[in-house]
């Protein structure tokens, strides 16, 4: 029997990636960030000099970049590593960001991340964050969430987080920033960011995490 699979997917900012954080520390599940594993692609060939146009090298690094995902403490960042190099605030930056939004427009960087992801579904059970967690990763997920906002909240909060750690920020670039990467990321024809069809769409516009926390674990128990 598989393990069962929690989806949470959504634009950049919308608050997926702490709501899957919460979610899977509730219950005790992993986590798979799939947004870090693009971002580690791009990291990687800017490491090794490999060009963003090079699509069977990137394949090469998507498939066997040397990764690991350390739960140190369930309420820090989960630590990433890279070929035994410490990236977690590396993979964060803004130029990482838009790299990755690159790689993952091309299909055979995706195909090559499919069987890592596979592999992180393991008893008792997954929470997945990204943009194609229900349409094509995990398509038989028991629950799927689309958690959305918008831009203006988006870059508030990111300009808030990036402020948090230290980092320098400006709200018009991050709008800009982030409308660029939604249309990126909607509009490429290899698994665009829209909701599965069977994905409960919650907007966290006006909504704090604990909110959405709470309608998220509301959804999960009717669906038993
Ligand atoms: O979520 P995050 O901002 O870390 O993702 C970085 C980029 O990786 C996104 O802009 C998107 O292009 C890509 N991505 C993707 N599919 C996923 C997760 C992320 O294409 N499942």
């Amino acid at each position: 029997a598989t393990a069962p699979v929690i989806t949470i997917d959504g634009p950049g900012g919308s608050g997926k990636g702490t709501i899957a954080q919460k979610v899977a520390q509730f219950l005790n599940w992993h986590l798979l960030d799939s947004g870090a594993l693009y971002r580690l692609v791009a990291l990687a060939a800017s490491n090794h000099g490999v060009s963003l146009d090079n699509e069977q090298s990137l394949q090469i690094l998507a498939e066997n970049m040397d990764v690991q995902f350390l739960v140190d403490d369930p309420e820090q960042p989960i630590r990433v590593i890279l070929e035994g190099d410490v990236v977690t605030r590396d993979i964060r930056s803004e130029d990482v960001g838009r790299d990755a939004s690159k790689v993952a427009a091309l299909p055979s960087v995706r195909a090559g991340l499919l069987q890592r992801q596979h592999d992180f579904r393991e008893a008792p059970g997954l929470v997945a964050d990204g943009r194609d967690m229900g349409t094509v990763v995990f398509p038989d997920a028991e629950l799927k969430i689309f958690l959305t906002a918008s831009v203006d909240e988006r870059a508030q909060r990111r300009f808030k987080q990036l402020q948090e750690k230290g980092m320098s920020a400006n709200l018009a670039d991050l709008q800009a920033a982030i409308q660029s990467r939604d249309e990126q990321d909607m509009n490429r024809a290899v698994a665009p960011l829209v909701p599965a069809d069977d994905a409960f769409v919650i907007d966290s516009t006006d909504m704090n995490i604990d909110e959405v926390f709470t309608e998220l674990m509301n959804h999960a128990r009717q669906k038993g």
